[in-house]
């Protein structure tokens, strides 16, 4: 397979799959591969591939934090539901899409920039835009002779957006370096976000890299997450039978545990499981583990790999194989409670990754971000299936279809759903 003068070798054998999961980053580098795709050295700033603090902040940080805010986010997302879905008895049709989007930023963002600026509308639309642009700007940017990038990089990147962020984003930056002492000494309560994990970890550092990890997380993170959620949306519209054993688990779950809180959550089994088989039939990139040949090596199937060739896994065709899941092609939302132990398909948990379930990349360098995002999805998707039957409008009668661009497969934003309260909400 090639792509501009790059060739990519598409790998299945499962040894080469284990090859690539344990690979050693200077023989078979996903930072490099990952930063010439996205163009981020040209977009954002080296200092995301050269010093990726922001992996360890959003594997060890993010979901704790979102786990710890339940309370919070269940507010900001009621009042996102009620101002989209003013539904009574009847079933109304609503602009999915920025349903999605809303939830996925308000939660996203209050985990990475605290509350005063996740309650900011203006500086979430912004962060919105922004990350869309800069995922649609590396394509282009990659696709662009050398000499030509860095101007074309700049030219792509909506410079009044950028401004306002950027002006808004450091003035936050720059108030935390100023109060440090006061955190330090006990005067003030340490914030816990994103913000101030990454000024501790980053040490002296210019305002521009610091905001640059917060962009780069946002760009990773929200439009990937929509995308997801809005595909667990479709699914079970368009298979209404597996939303009454769901939200009878939630009812039962919620009365046993007292509510919405962590361990709730977590009992949210066929929630996690309906995820997973979303995520596993329509993956937002449909090749995932990128990496990049940094020395010549022999892949464990025999293929000769030169310096600067590229390995990708195919991540759609394996978690739809007839080889690994049974009836591979078909949405079945329990399917992870239902295959036994000892099945090759069988982890309950939303995004394990495994043989058959590609979608977060596998290894090493398997996505960081997919314990918060199996959360946050889990929260959100729960919380909508406790209050509201769902199903598509009456003229579409199968699946809205995936737009496929490059590697990515996004579902279609512009289809919408039918919404009904449900008789008595599960609050
Ligand atoms: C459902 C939503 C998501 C999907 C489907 C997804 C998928 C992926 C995939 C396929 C990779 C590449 C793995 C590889 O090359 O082997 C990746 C990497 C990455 N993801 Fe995610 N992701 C999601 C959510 C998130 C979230 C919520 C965050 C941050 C909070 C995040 C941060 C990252 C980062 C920083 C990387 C690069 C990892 C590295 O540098 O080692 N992702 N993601």
């Amino acid at each position: 397979m090639a792509i501009k003068r790059r060739w990519i070798i598409v790998v299945t054998h499962p040894a080469v799959l284990k090859q690539i999961k344990n690979a050693d980053e200077r023989h078979l580098s996903m930072q490099a591969a990952a930063d010439e795709r996205n163009s981020m050295s040209y977009l954002l700033s080296n200092c995301i591939h050269e010093n990726p603090l922001h992996v360890a902040i959003i594997q060890r940080k993010m979901r704790h934090r979102l786990l710890e805010l339940i309370p919070d986010m269940l507010i900001r997302l009621d009042e996102i539901l009620k101002r989209h879905i003013t539904v009574g008895a009847d079933w109304v049709t609503i602009e999915t899409s920025h349903l999605v989007l809303e939830c996925i930023s308000i939660t996203t963002n209050r985990v990475l920039v605290g509350e005063e600026l996740s309650g900011d509308k203006e500086w979430l639309d912004l962060s919105e835009k922004l990350s869309l642009a800069i995922s649609e700007a590396g394509l282009l940017v990659d696709l662009t002779p050398r000499c030509f990038k860095q101007a074309v990089a700049w030219y792509l990147l909506p410079s009044g957006i950028w401004n306002a962020y950027l002006s808004k984003l450091s003035g936050v930056f720059e108030e935390r370096e100023k109060r440090m002492h006061d955190y330090d000494t006990g005067l003030a309560e340490r914030p816990k976000d994103a913000i101030q994990w990454i000024l501790e970890a980053a040490g002296p550092s210019s305002l521009y890299n610091l905001c640059m990890y917060i962009l780069y997380i946002q760009f990773s993170s929200i439009h990937t997450s929509a995308a997801s959620l809005m595909n667990a949306l479709f699914d079970l519209a368009c298979h209404r039978e597996s939303q009454i054993p769901i939200q009878r688990e939630i009812a039962q779950v919620l009365e046993l545990k007292g509510g919405w809180n962590k361990q709730a959550l977590s009992n949210l089994k066929s929630v996690d499981s309906s995820l997973r088989e979303s995520q596993r039939l329509h993956p937002v990139t449909t090749a995932t583990m990128m990496r990049k040949a940094l020395q010549p090596l022999f892949l464990a199937d025999g293929t000769f790999l030169s310096k600067g060739q590229w390995v990708v896994v195919p991540a759609w065709a394996i978690n739809r194989s007839t080889e690994i899941h049974t009836d591979a092609h078909t949405f079945k939302a329990l399917r992870s409670l239902e295959s036994s132990q000892t099945d090759r398909e069988s982890p309950v948990d939303a995004y394990v990754p495994g043989d058959g379930f590609l979608s977060f990349g596998l290894g090493r360098h398997a996505c960081p971000g997919r314990w918060f995002a199996a959360s946050e999805l889990k929260l959100i998707l729960a919380f909508i299936l406790a209050q509201y039957d769902f199903k598509l409008p009456s003229d579409t009668i199968n699946r809205p279809m995936n737009n496929f661009r490059f590697f990515s497969c996004v579902p279609d934003g512009t289809q919408r759903l039918v919404f009904r309260a449900r008789g008595k909400a599960l609050r």
